[in-house]
């Protein structure tokens, strides 16, 4: 059981400068690497601005706060590595470039340090592979803003070993996160259910179902945070692109990214770091490029006018959640958790899962929707094979005590 005194976050952008703030906030020091000065700079400033806001709202004085700044310092090289005990890599979500930053880590950081990478769906694995620790590479995965969301994704690779599992489990609950243990799977847990439902208000966008505003108001009516367009705009339309498209290329068809993603994408419409994505954000760039770029979609796929429904985006995230559950991803509990700690996901009563959601819709009523779905909107709607299962044994959810979780009480008599 190694100890965790000094970490170090690659890479300045929104995420590595929340999760330096987040370490700071801890009382351990962390230094910020890039490759330039202005990102780490960038990456001190984000910090800085977290802590200035909880200053203002009377949460910690400027003192406290000048503390916390202290303990954060910034470097090109790799000065102050020779004692790192834990280091998350925040870099481009490229897998060359990752590998590229392991191997260095691996040569100038201590034997006994643990390597992280944020990474939002690459393989771990493989990033272990690249080094010669791979006992010691492990996935850690924040959500953004990662100093407000709970979560955070631990995600052994092949050959994690069960010490530095436990390692970074409990280095994490003492940033006041919570740790859900992944299996390692292609977006792992909140971005592969995440996505499907994200893709689909895409789908459902393209094919003049609704409009992006109708779409987002949709969803925030049922108690969701914010609205998928909204939401996708803050993470970085870019960042939505390459996890859609590294799904797509691991799980098949049902994951096959609409249209207009690629087209926002292609457009450097990436959302506010770019000024504009789904919505214009700075008020400087075409507001009409999304309706644009839906008609040129429209025209040519020859799909439109097709009709929406909040259960039409749910419903994807239920499927994934359950083909999640039957590769044993994780445990039920814990994907309801992660997605609510991650992501949070509610509805109108507070904090709520997709599998809690699902037992209370009867997984009967679940798949019914989906096969019609199905029929209509094509193959991705496909039922996954375990929700047919508690189907054919009478699991139906809330209803019978059994579905995705057991319910305790008795059953009415009819
Ligand atoms: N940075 C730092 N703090 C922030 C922040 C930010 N960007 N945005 C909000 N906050 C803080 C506020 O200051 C406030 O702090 P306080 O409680 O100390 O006053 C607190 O968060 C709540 O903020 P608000 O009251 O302004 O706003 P909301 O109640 O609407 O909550 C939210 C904001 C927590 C971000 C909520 O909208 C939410 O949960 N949204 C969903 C976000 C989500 O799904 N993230 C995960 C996406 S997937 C991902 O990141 C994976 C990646 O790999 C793609």
């Amino acid at each position: 059981m190694g100890y965790i005194y000094k970490a170090a976050v690659i890479g300045g952008g929104t995420m590595g400068g929340g999760i330096a703030q987040v370490i700071s906030f801890s009382g351990l020091p962390v230094i910020i690497k890039d490759i330039n000065q202005d990102m780490v700079d960038k990456g001190i400033e984000a910090a800085r601005q977290v802590y200035a806001s909880r200053v203002s709202k009377g949460k910690m004085t400027q003192n406290e706060m000048d503390q916390k700044m202290m303990l954060i310092s910034g470097t090109t090289t790799y000065e102050g590595f020779d004692d790192v005990d834990l280091v998350i890599e925040a870099v481009t979500e490229r897998m060359d470039i990752k590998k590229a930053v392991f191997k260095e880590l691996d040569e100038v950081c201590p034997a006994s340090c643990i390597l992280t990478s944020n990474t939002s769906a690459l393989s771990i694995s493989e990033l272990g592979a690249a080094t010669k620790r791979p006992d010691k590479v492990i996935g850690m995965h924040f959500f953004n803003p990662a100093p407000v969301m709970k979560l955070v994704e631990i995600i052994p690779g092949l050959e994690t070993s069960e010490d530095t599992i436990n390692d970074v489990m409990e280095f994490t609950s003492g940033l006041r996160k919570m740790p859900v243990r992944v299996e390692e799977c292609a977006g792992f847990l909140v971005n592969r259910l995440l996505m499907p439902f994200f893709n689909e208000a895409v789908f459902a966008a393209q094919e003049g179902a609704a409009s992006l505003r109708e779409i987002d108001k949709a969803v925030t009516d049922r108690g969701m945070p914010m609205g998928p367009f909204f939401l996708a705009d803050m993470l970085g339309v870019d960042v939505c692109y390459h996890v859609q498209h590294i799904l797509h290329e691991e799980y098949g068809t049902r994951m096959a990214p609409a249209k207009l993603i690629d087209k926002l994408y292609a457009a450097k419409r990436w959302g506010a770091k770019t000024g504009a994505g789904f919505y214009v954000q700075d008020g400087t760039q075409d507001e009409a490029f999304a309706e644009k770029a839906i008609a040129e979609v429209q025209a040519e796929t020859g799909i439109k006018g097709t009709s929406f429904s909040f259960e039409r985006l749910i419903l994807p995230m239920i499927n994934e959640a359950a083909y999640a559950l039957q590769e044993k991803v994780a445990s039920p509990n814990d994907i309801d958790i992660a997605m609510m700690a991650g992501a949070g996901m509610a509805d109108k009563s507070g904090p709520k899962g997709p599998l809690a959601l699902a037992d209370e819709m009867g997984l009967d009523v679940v798949v019914a929707k989906l096969e019609e779905l199905q029929a209509e909107l094509g193959e991705r709607f496909r039922p996954a094979p375990l929700l047919k299962r508690k189907v054919r044994a009478g699991h139906l959810g809330v209803k019978t005590r059994k579905g995705f979780k057991e319910y305790s009480g008795e059953l009415e008599t009819v």
